[in-house]
Protein backbone atom coordinates (compact mmCIF):
# COMPACT_ATOMS: atom_id res chain seq x y z
CA UNK A 1 0.00 0.00 0.00
CA UNK A 2 1.18 3.52 -0.88
CA UNK A 3 1.09 5.67 2.05
CA UNK A 4 3.22 8.56 0.84
CA UNK A 5 2.04 11.44 -1.71
CA UNK A 6 5.93 11.39 -2.38
CA UNK A 7 7.14 9.27 -5.75
CA UNK A 8 9.92 7.97 -4.10
CA UNK A 9 11.34 6.43 -7.61
CA UNK A 10 14.36 8.05 -8.21
CA UNK A 11 14.58 9.21 -4.42
CA UNK A 12 17.94 8.01 -2.47
CA UNK A 13 17.26 6.34 0.69
CA UNK A 14 19.61 5.31 3.74
CA UNK A 15 18.23 2.66 5.86
CA UNK A 16 20.76 2.58 9.00
CA UNK A 17 20.04 -1.12 10.89
CA UNK A 18 18.60 -1.95 7.58
CA UNK A 19 19.57 -5.82 8.16
CA UNK A 20 17.45 -6.03 11.19
CA UNK A 21 13.62 -5.88 12.29
CA UNK A 22 12.42 -2.84 11.20
CA UNK A 23 14.68 -1.63 8.64
CA UNK A 24 14.54 -4.48 6.34
CA UNK A 25 11.02 -3.90 6.06
CA UNK A 26 11.00 -0.43 5.27
CA UNK A 27 13.87 -1.68 2.98
CA UNK A 28 11.31 -3.96 1.02
CA UNK A 29 8.55 -1.48 1.04
CA UNK A 30 11.00 1.08 -0.94
CA UNK A 31 11.70 -1.89 -3.50
CA UNK A 32 8.47 -3.19 -4.04
CA UNK A 33 6.62 0.14 -4.27
CA UNK A 34 9.22 2.23 -5.90
CA UNK A 35 11.37 -0.13 -7.74
CA UNK A 36 13.22 2.47 -9.37
CA UNK A 37 14.57 4.22 -5.76
CA UNK A 38 18.19 3.89 -4.84
CA UNK A 39 18.28 2.19 -1.13
CA UNK A 40 21.24 1.97 0.48
CA UNK A 41 21.60 -0.38 3.51
CA UNK A 42 24.50 0.58 6.81
CA UNK A 43 24.27 -2.29 9.15
CA UNK A 44 27.10 -4.11 11.31
CA UNK A 45 24.89 -7.57 11.13
CA UNK A 46 26.44 -9.74 13.28
CA UNK A 47 29.01 -11.23 14.68
CA UNK A 48 29.74 -13.69 17.51
CA UNK A 49 30.15 -10.90 19.93
CA UNK A 50 27.80 -11.05 23.34
CA UNK A 51 26.73 -9.14 25.52
CA UNK A 52 27.20 -10.22 29.14
CA UNK A 53 23.37 -11.43 29.67
CA UNK A 54 24.50 -13.96 26.76
CA UNK A 55 22.28 -11.76 23.55
CA UNK A 56 23.94 -10.90 20.73
CA UNK A 57 25.69 -7.35 20.48
CA UNK A 58 24.02 -6.63 17.23
CA UNK A 59 20.87 -8.38 15.26
CA UNK A 60 21.34 -7.77 11.41
CA UNK A 61 21.01 -10.79 9.40
CA UNK A 62 21.66 -11.72 5.79
CA UNK A 63 19.07 -13.55 5.71
CA UNK A 64 16.56 -10.64 6.43
CA UNK A 65 17.95 -9.14 2.87
CA UNK A 66 17.35 -11.82 0.39
CA UNK A 67 15.65 -10.62 -2.10
CA UNK A 68 17.16 -6.94 -1.45
CA UNK A 69 18.44 -5.18 -4.92
CA UNK A 70 19.76 -1.85 -3.40
CA UNK A 71 23.81 -1.53 -1.58
CA UNK A 72 24.80 -2.93 1.58
CA UNK A 73 27.31 -1.31 3.23
CA UNK A 74 28.61 -3.19 6.36
CA UNK A 75 29.44 -0.70 8.70
CA UNK A 76 29.88 0.50 12.40
CA UNK A 77 27.68 3.51 12.93
CA UNK A 78 30.54 4.18 15.43
CA UNK A 79 33.13 4.45 13.09
CA UNK A 80 33.74 7.96 11.51
CA UNK A 81 35.48 5.87 8.36
CA UNK A 82 32.52 3.86 8.14
CA UNK A 83 30.39 6.10 7.71
CA UNK A 84 32.65 7.95 5.25
CA UNK A 85 31.38 5.29 2.84
CA UNK A 86 28.04 7.06 2.67
CA UNK A 87 29.94 10.07 1.04
CA UNK A 88 29.57 8.96 -2.35
CA UNK A 89 25.47 9.20 -2.25
CA UNK A 90 23.18 12.22 -1.69
CA UNK A 91 20.42 11.35 0.12
CA UNK A 92 16.94 12.58 -0.20
CA UNK A 93 15.81 10.67 3.19
CA UNK A 94 17.91 8.68 5.86
CA UNK A 95 15.56 6.48 8.10
CA UNK A 96 17.67 5.72 11.10
CA UNK A 97 16.99 2.39 12.92
CA UNK A 98 20.83 1.38 13.80
CA UNK A 99 20.97 1.01 17.43
CA UNK A 100 21.53 -1.09 20.37
CA UNK A 101 17.74 -2.70 20.61
CA UNK A 102 18.51 -5.16 23.48
CA UNK A 103 16.37 -3.09 26.45
CA UNK A 104 18.32 -5.41 28.85
CA UNK A 105 22.06 -3.94 28.52
CA UNK A 106 23.26 -2.65 30.99
CA UNK A 107 26.85 -1.41 29.59
CA UNK A 108 26.25 2.27 29.98
CA UNK A 109 29.09 3.55 27.91
CA UNK A 110 28.45 0.83 24.62
CA UNK A 111 24.51 1.81 24.89
CA UNK A 112 25.22 5.38 25.03
CA UNK A 113 28.29 5.46 22.48
CA UNK A 114 26.84 3.15 20.18
CA UNK A 115 23.03 4.92 20.17
CA UNK A 116 24.34 8.43 20.82
CA UNK A 117 26.93 9.53 19.55
CA UNK A 118 26.51 8.12 16.32
CA UNK A 119 23.54 10.09 15.44
CA UNK A 120 25.34 13.70 15.88
CA UNK A 121 27.56 12.08 12.81
CA UNK A 122 24.39 10.85 11.20
CA UNK A 123 22.35 14.16 11.79
CA UNK A 124 25.40 16.20 9.91
CA UNK A 125 25.28 13.85 7.10
CA UNK A 126 21.67 14.57 6.89
CA UNK A 127 22.34 18.42 7.08
CA UNK A 128 25.21 17.89 3.89
CA UNK A 129 22.81 16.40 1.87
CA UNK A 130 19.87 18.05 2.91
CA UNK A 131 18.21 15.10 3.59
CA UNK A 132 14.92 14.32 5.61
CA UNK A 133 16.22 12.74 8.97
CA UNK A 134 13.36 10.00 10.50
CA UNK A 135 14.84 8.06 13.18
CA UNK A 136 13.81 5.28 15.89
CA UNK A 137 13.45 6.42 19.21
CA UNK A 138 11.69 4.19 21.92
CA UNK A 139 8.83 3.97 24.28
CA UNK A 140 11.02 2.97 26.84
CA UNK A 141 11.99 6.93 27.28
CA UNK A 142 8.96 6.88 29.63
CA UNK A 143 9.82 3.73 32.10
CA UNK A 144 7.22 3.20 34.25
CA UNK A 145 5.07 6.25 34.02
CA UNK A 146 1.39 5.38 33.84
CA UNK A 147 -0.69 5.30 30.56
CA UNK A 148 -0.92 7.14 28.54
CA UNK A 149 2.26 7.99 27.81
CA UNK A 150 2.69 11.50 26.41
CA UNK A 151 5.45 13.07 24.19
CA UNK A 152 6.47 16.28 26.88
CA UNK A 153 6.72 13.42 30.05
CA UNK A 154 9.45 11.38 30.13
CA UNK A 155 11.54 9.26 33.24
CA UNK A 156 13.62 6.80 31.25
CA UNK A 157 14.61 3.40 33.79
CA UNK A 158 17.24 2.03 31.76
CA UNK A 159 20.53 2.85 29.71
CA UNK A 160 18.59 2.38 26.65
CA UNK A 161 15.90 4.44 27.46
CA UNK A 162 18.12 7.36 28.64
CA UNK A 163 20.16 6.59 24.58
CA UNK A 164 16.92 7.72 23.39
CA UNK A 165 15.71 10.00 25.04
CA UNK A 166 19.02 12.29 24.55
CA UNK A 167 18.42 11.19 20.53
CA UNK A 168 15.48 12.97 21.30
CA UNK A 169 16.85 16.43 23.06
CA UNK A 170 20.08 15.98 20.36
CA UNK A 171 17.04 16.17 17.59
CA UNK A 172 15.30 18.93 18.99
CA UNK A 173 18.45 20.96 19.80
CA UNK A 174 19.92 20.35 16.18
CA UNK A 175 16.35 21.51 14.59
CA UNK A 176 16.60 24.60 16.96
CA UNK A 177 19.99 25.16 15.03
CA UNK A 178 19.40 24.02 11.59
CA UNK A 179 15.44 24.93 11.22
CA UNK A 180 15.14 24.27 7.66
CA UNK A 181 16.29 20.05 8.12
CA UNK A 182 12.77 18.23 8.70
CA UNK A 183 13.93 15.72 11.79
CA UNK A 184 11.24 13.08 13.13
CA UNK A 185 11.24 10.87 15.75
CA UNK A 186 9.05 8.04 16.12
CA UNK A 187 8.29 6.85 19.63
CA UNK A 188 7.68 2.95 18.72
CA UNK A 189 6.10 0.85 21.47
CA UNK A 190 5.99 -3.04 21.26
CA UNK A 191 6.59 -3.84 17.55
CA UNK A 192 5.79 -7.48 16.24
CA UNK A 193 5.80 -8.82 12.72
CA UNK A 194 8.17 -10.39 10.02
CA UNK A 195 11.75 -9.88 9.80
CA UNK A 196 11.97 -10.44 13.94
CA UNK A 197 13.17 -13.71 14.23
CA UNK A 198 16.69 -13.08 14.57
CA UNK A 199 16.20 -10.80 17.01
CA UNK A 200 16.12 -14.27 19.39
CA UNK A 201 15.50 -13.78 22.91
CA UNK A 202 14.48 -10.17 22.24
CA UNK A 203 11.96 -10.90 19.80
CA UNK A 204 8.32 -10.04 20.44
CA UNK A 205 6.21 -12.00 22.88
CA UNK A 206 3.74 -13.08 19.76
CA UNK A 207 6.42 -14.91 17.88
CA UNK A 208 8.07 -16.45 21.13
CA UNK A 209 4.48 -17.63 22.43
CA UNK A 210 3.70 -19.17 19.02
CA UNK A 211 6.51 -20.80 19.12
CA UNK A 212 5.69 -22.19 22.45
CA UNK A 213 2.33 -23.30 21.12
CA UNK A 214 3.58 -24.95 18.02
CA UNK A 215 5.94 -27.03 20.33
CA UNK A 216 2.83 -28.21 21.60
CA UNK A 217 3.91 -27.09 25.50
CA UNK A 218 1.98 -24.64 26.90
CA UNK A 219 2.44 -20.55 25.97
CA UNK A 220 4.96 -19.38 29.28
CA UNK A 221 4.20 -15.62 30.82
CA UNK A 222 4.27 -14.17 33.89
CA UNK A 223 2.35 -14.65 36.99
CA UNK A 224 -0.84 -11.76 36.91
CA UNK A 225 -0.10 -11.79 33.06
CA UNK A 226 -3.43 -10.30 32.54
CA UNK A 227 -3.38 -7.31 34.38
CA UNK A 228 0.08 -6.71 32.20
CA UNK A 229 -0.53 -4.45 29.59
CA UNK A 230 1.53 -3.19 26.43
CA UNK A 231 0.64 -0.90 23.75
CA UNK A 232 1.48 -3.80 20.82
CA UNK A 233 2.12 -2.26 17.16
CA UNK A 234 2.25 -4.79 13.85
CA UNK A 235 5.09 -3.55 11.71
CA UNK A 236 3.13 -2.79 8.84
CA UNK A 237 1.85 -0.07 11.02
CA UNK A 238 5.27 0.83 11.78
CA UNK A 239 6.46 1.30 7.95
CA UNK A 240 3.09 3.41 7.69
CA UNK A 241 4.44 5.76 10.38
CA UNK A 242 7.78 5.96 8.77
CA UNK A 243 6.04 6.69 5.06
CA UNK A 244 3.98 9.19 6.40
CA UNK A 245 6.40 11.12 8.50
CA UNK A 246 8.05 11.67 4.86
CA UNK A 247 4.88 13.94 3.74
CA UNK A 248 5.60 16.97 6.20
CA UNK A 249 8.29 18.57 6.33
CA UNK A 250 8.25 19.45 10.36
CA UNK A 251 10.40 18.50 13.10
CA UNK A 252 8.70 16.63 16.02
CA UNK A 253 8.69 13.11 18.16
CA UNK A 254 5.83 11.18 17.71
CA UNK A 255 4.61 8.30 19.88
CA UNK A 256 3.74 5.04 17.29
CA UNK A 257 1.73 2.78 18.38
CA UNK A 258 -1.87 1.50 18.05
CA UNK A 259 -2.86 3.96 21.10
CA UNK A 260 -4.78 0.53 23.28
CA UNK A 261 -3.10 -1.55 25.83
CA UNK A 262 -3.44 -5.51 25.77
CA UNK A 263 -2.29 -7.84 28.08
CA UNK A 264 0.04 -10.29 27.57
CA UNK A 265 -2.90 -13.09 28.11
CA UNK A 266 -4.50 -11.46 25.28
CA UNK A 267 -1.65 -12.37 22.89
CA UNK A 268 -1.20 -16.31 24.66
CA UNK A 269 -5.27 -16.70 24.27
CA UNK A 270 -5.24 -15.17 20.56
CA UNK A 271 -2.56 -17.58 19.40
CA UNK A 272 -4.08 -20.51 20.58
CA UNK A 273 -7.44 -19.37 19.28
CA UNK A 274 -6.05 -18.99 15.97
CA UNK A 275 -3.88 -22.37 15.96
CA UNK A 276 -6.80 -24.13 17.32
CA UNK A 277 -4.93 -25.13 20.44
CA UNK A 278 -6.09 -25.31 24.37
CA UNK A 279 -3.08 -25.65 26.00
CA UNK A 280 -3.82 -23.78 28.66
CA UNK A 281 -0.81 -21.45 30.25
CA UNK A 282 2.64 -22.08 32.34
CA UNK A 283 2.68 -19.56 34.86
CA UNK A 284 6.17 -18.29 35.81
CA UNK A 285 7.14 -15.78 38.51
CA UNK A 286 8.47 -12.08 37.14
CA UNK A 287 12.01 -11.94 37.89
CA UNK A 288 12.45 -8.32 37.09
CA UNK A 289 11.94 -5.52 39.81
CA UNK A 290 10.34 -2.30 38.51
CA UNK A 291 8.34 -4.16 35.33
CA UNK A 292 6.53 -2.22 32.66
CA UNK A 293 3.35 -2.98 33.91
CA UNK A 294 0.78 -0.54 31.31
CA UNK A 295 1.93 0.87 27.87
CA UNK A 296 -0.44 3.07 26.10
CA UNK A 297 0.50 5.44 23.37
CA UNK A 298 -1.15 8.57 23.10
CA UNK A 299 -1.01 8.90 19.37
CA UNK A 300 -2.96 11.84 18.99
CA UNK A 301 -0.80 14.22 17.83
CA UNK A 302 0.90 11.17 15.45
CA UNK A 303 -2.77 11.41 13.81
CA UNK A 304 -3.41 14.88 13.70
CA UNK A 305 0.45 15.80 12.46
CA UNK A 306 0.99 12.60 10.51
CA UNK A 307 -2.21 11.66 9.30
CA UNK A 308 -1.09 8.35 11.22
CA UNK A 309 -4.03 5.55 11.53
CA UNK A 310 -3.40 2.22 13.09
CA UNK A 311 -4.71 -0.40 10.36
CA UNK A 312 -4.00 -3.69 12.39
CA UNK A 313 -5.82 -4.55 15.59
CA UNK A 314 -3.79 -7.22 18.00
CA UNK A 315 -6.02 -9.97 16.37
CA UNK A 316 -5.59 -8.83 12.65
CA UNK A 317 -1.73 -8.49 13.02
CA UNK A 318 -1.33 -11.96 14.81
CA UNK A 319 -3.58 -13.61 11.62
CA UNK A 320 -1.47 -11.83 9.25
CA UNK A 321 1.61 -12.89 10.98
CA UNK A 322 0.45 -16.59 11.62
CA UNK A 323 1.70 -18.04 8.13
CA UNK A 324 5.32 -16.46 8.78
CA UNK A 325 5.56 -17.50 12.69
CA UNK A 326 4.78 -21.25 11.38
CA UNK A 327 6.77 -21.14 8.70
CA UNK A 328 9.95 -20.15 11.17
CA UNK A 329 8.99 -22.71 13.83
CA UNK A 330 12.43 -24.35 14.17
CA UNK A 331 14.58 -22.75 12.00
CA UNK A 332 18.22 -22.12 13.25
CA UNK A 333 18.72 -18.19 14.10
CA UNK A 334 22.27 -18.79 13.17
N1 LIG B 1 11.23 -3.50 17.73
C1 LIG B 1 10.73 -2.73 18.66
O1 LIG B 1 9.75 -3.12 19.36
C2 LIG B 1 11.29 -1.36 18.93
C3 LIG B 1 10.65 -0.55 19.88
C4 LIG B 1 11.17 0.72 20.12
C5 LIG B 1 12.26 1.19 19.42
N2 LIG B 1 12.88 0.39 18.51
C6 LIG B 1 14.05 0.93 17.80
O2 LIG B 1 13.87 0.76 16.42
C7 LIG B 1 15.12 0.53 15.77
C8 LIG B 1 15.09 -0.76 15.00
O3 LIG B 1 14.80 -1.81 15.93
P1 LIG B 1 14.63 -3.31 15.48
O4 LIG B 1 13.55 -3.91 16.29
O5 LIG B 1 14.57 -3.38 14.00
O6 LIG B 1 16.00 -3.90 16.04
P2 LIG B 1 17.15 -4.73 15.31
O7 LIG B 1 18.12 -5.07 16.36
O8 LIG B 1 16.55 -5.83 14.51
O9 LIG B 1 17.77 -3.65 14.30
C9 LIG B 1 18.84 -2.81 14.64
C10 LIG B 1 19.91 -2.98 13.58
O10 LIG B 1 21.00 -2.12 13.91
C11 LIG B 1 22.21 -2.81 13.62
N3 LIG B 1 23.27 -2.26 14.45
C12 LIG B 1 23.46 -2.42 15.78
N4 LIG B 1 24.56 -1.78 16.17
C13 LIG B 1 25.08 -1.20 15.07
C14 LIG B 1 26.24 -0.42 14.83
N5 LIG B 1 27.09 -0.11 15.83
N6 LIG B 1 26.49 0.01 13.58
C15 LIG B 1 25.64 -0.30 12.55
N7 LIG B 1 24.55 -1.05 12.72
C16 LIG B 1 24.27 -1.49 13.97
C17 LIG B 1 21.91 -4.27 13.95
O11 LIG B 1 22.79 -5.15 13.27
C18 LIG B 1 20.47 -4.41 13.50
O12 LIG B 1 20.38 -4.87 12.18
C19 LIG B 1 16.18 0.55 16.87
O13 LIG B 1 16.75 1.82 16.93
C20 LIG B 1 15.36 0.23 18.13
O14 LIG B 1 15.99 0.76 19.27
C21 LIG B 1 12.42 -0.88 18.24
Amino acid sequence: MKYSKIDFNKKTILITGGAGFIGSNLAFYFQKNYPKSSIVIFDIFRSDAIFSNGNLKSFGHYKNLVGFKGDVICGNINSKDDLSLLNDYKFDFIFHNAAISDTRVYDQELIIRTNVNSFYDLLELSKRNNSQMIYASSAAVYGSLPSPQIVGTEGPENPYGFSKYMMDQIAFNFSKNNPSLSIIGLRYFNVYGHGEYFKSKTSSLVIQLGHQILDGKAPTLFEGSDKIFRDFIYIEDVVQSNIKACDFNINGIFNVGNGISRSFQDIANILQKEMGTNLGTNYISNPYNGYQLDTKADISATSEQLMFKPNFSLEEGICDYLPEIKKLHNQDTL
